[in-house]
This record gives structure tokens, C-alpha cells and sequence, in this order.
């Protein structure tokens, strides 16, 4: 091996390894066992990752993981067999990370939220809304934050785009029972505005656990906000809508947002073409592949 394609290598595992870091440092992960068992601590790989980052990441989650080494990375067998039954993942094939097995409940997601302060947002709202929904629920529907209604009531989609989204529920054959719907962020922005990148950073770490949680086959992830800011995209939806991204191993359905919708009835039929190929894809997944 040249000089050149050494360079190469290591700049690949590294940038692999920070991917991993990033990702498990929002999933709240503080614990990650190295396949060949040794353990790292409090101040793990997770933890600086989110430190350098800026973000507050949820300190609470005693999970174990494999953390496969993509140059080392024994067998398949061995990996599959030091898999501890508690771990938040059992194998996970670099470099692909995915959602994969999870041992939390919603009700341990909200309870580490709290009456949560880890962002400016607080100060305007009336309470924070969490993911609503079943919760063995195939199909997830975020947004981009709670409205006026959302942060009164304390549920998403409660008000006029909600209405809309149980329409587009509907459509499909489902009923909201049979969904759970949440928003990348939890705490209504003054005036509506957009979230920040960074109000979203801080937010979108408890969505992901809830994702884990869940499990869904797919996540229809609604208008430009909530696309870039779950996904990290810089494609406007116009661009991505309609077409499905694999995100960490669950199918993601970019399309509008409903309060859009509102505004320019003529993209129902867009968001109606999106949906189908979601309603699709569910009715042809062999039975038994959604286990919550
Ligand atoms: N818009 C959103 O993005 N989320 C809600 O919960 C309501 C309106
Ligand atoms: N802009 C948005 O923010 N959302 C949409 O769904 C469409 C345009």
C-alpha cells in the first residue's frame, strides 16, 4: 500500500468514525463497548463528539453498545455472538448505522425532556408537545414545531394544519389512531418563526430515541424545516419530495407541509402522489416485518 492510499484510508475511517460519533452522541449514548471488549468511560467517544459540537446531549441512557471498527471488524458471527441481549443495537453493519433494536419506552423519553429548558424556546411556551400517537405505530408523521393550538392543547397537529394531516391520514386508509405523529421541535417559536438549526440540534436528539423506540417502516417528514432539520439536507423539499431516503435504516417520504398545503391547495395532488407511494410501500412489506 502507497503512501497516498494509506492517507486515503485513514481519512475515510476517520471521517467514519466521527459519523458514528455524532449519531450515537445524539442518540444519548455515554457507554460504547468496543467489539474486542474494551470499555470506554464516562468521557466516551459520545460525549466529546457532542461536546465539540455544542450540543446538549441527554445524558441518561445506560446502554451499551458494539461499536463495530470498520478496519478491525471481526466476523459477522462474532460480532452477532458479543452482542449483549441489553445493548440499544444488536449487529450493526458499517458503515451504515441504524435504528435498531431499542430497549426504551416513550414514557422514558419524556420523562428525561421533563419540563425542559436546554434551549430558548421555553421561554415562550406554554408546555412542551412530545411525540403523540401509537406506539406500535408502521407509519410517523413529523413536522417542523408545535403552533398556537399545539402549545395549548399539548398534542401535535391539533389545529388547522392538523386538520389537514388527519385528512391526508385518512386518504391513505388509516386513522390518526393508527399513527403517531410528533415535530423535530418540542416548544412553540415566538411568533412562529422557524426553529434555528441550533434550537433543532438541541430538540431532534429525544426524536431520535423516540424513533428507536418505535420503530417505524416509515417516517413522512413534512415541509422544508422539518426536512433539513431531521434529515440535514440542504435540498429544498421541492427538490426531495416524492422520492424515498433511507434514513439510518428506516424509509423517510419527504413531502409538503400541511400548513402549506393551506396555503396553495394546488400541491395537494403532489403530497397525495407522495403518499401513495408511502400507502404502497406499506401494503407490500411481507407480513411480520414491523415487530415494535
Ligand atoms: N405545524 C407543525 O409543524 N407542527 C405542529 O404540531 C403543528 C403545526
Ligand atoms: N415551504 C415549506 O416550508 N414547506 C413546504 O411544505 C413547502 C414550502
Amino acid at each position: 500500500m502507497n503512501a497516498d492510499s494509506t492517507t486515503t484510508e485513514l481519512l475515510d475511517l476517520l471521517a467514519e468514525s466521527r459519523e458514528y460519533t455524532k449519531y450515537f452522541g445524539e442518540l444519548g449514548v455515554e457507554t460504547i463497548a468496543l467489539s474486542n471488549d474494551r470499555v470506554a468511560s464516562e468521557s466516551s467517544i459520545a460525549s466529546r463528539a457532542a461536546a465539540s459540537s455544542g450540543t446538549d446531549v441527554p445524558r441518561k441512557l445506560p446502554v451499551r453498545l458494539e461499536l463495530p471498527q470498520p478496519a478491525l471488524r471481526p466476523p459477522a458471527a462474532d460480532v452477532a455472538k458479543s452482542a449483549s441481549p441489553g445493548s440499544l443495537f444488536g449487529e450493526l453493519a458499517a458503515p451504515q448505522t441504524t435504528f435498531a433494536q431499542s430497549t426504551e419506552r416513550l414514557e422514558d423519553v419524556w420523562r428525561d425532556i421533563g419540563d425542559c429548558t436546554r434551549c430558548g424556546l421555553c421561554e415562550g411556551r406554554t408546555q412542551v408537545v412530545n411525540t403523540f400517537g401509537n406506539q406500535k405505530a408502521r407509519l410517523m408523521f413529523v413536522g417542523e414545531a408545535p403552533g398556537a393550538d399545539e402549545d395549548a392543547q399539548g398534542r401535535p397537529f391539533v389545529g388547522r394544519a392538523g386538520q389537514l394531516l388527519t385528512k391526508i391520514i385518512e386518504a391513505i386508509g388509516l386513522k390518526r389512531e393508527d399513527v403517531i405523529i410528533g415535530n423535530v421541535n418540542r416548544c412553540r417559536p415566538p411568533g412562529n418563526r422557524q426553529p434555528t438549526l441550533e434550537e433543532a440540534a438541541i430538540c431532534r436528539p429525544f426524536l431520535f430515541r423516540e424513533i428507536a423506540a418505535v420503530k417505524p417502516d416509515v417516517i413522512v417528514v413534512m415541509g422544508n424545516t422539518a426536512v433539513r432539520n431531521l434529515l440535514e439536507v440542504r435540498e429544498g423539499i421541492t427538490r426531495v419530495r416524492g422520492k424515498f431516503q433511507d434514513f439510518r435504516g428506516i424509509k423517510v417520504m419527504p413531502t409538503f407541509h400541511p400548513a402549506y398545503l393551506l396555503r396553495d391547495p394546488s400541491k395537494k395532488r403532489e403530497t397525495w402522489e407522495d403518499l401513495k407511494k408511502v400507502r404502497d410501500y406499506l401494503d407490500n412489506l411481507p407480513p411480520g416485518t414491523h415487530e415494535p
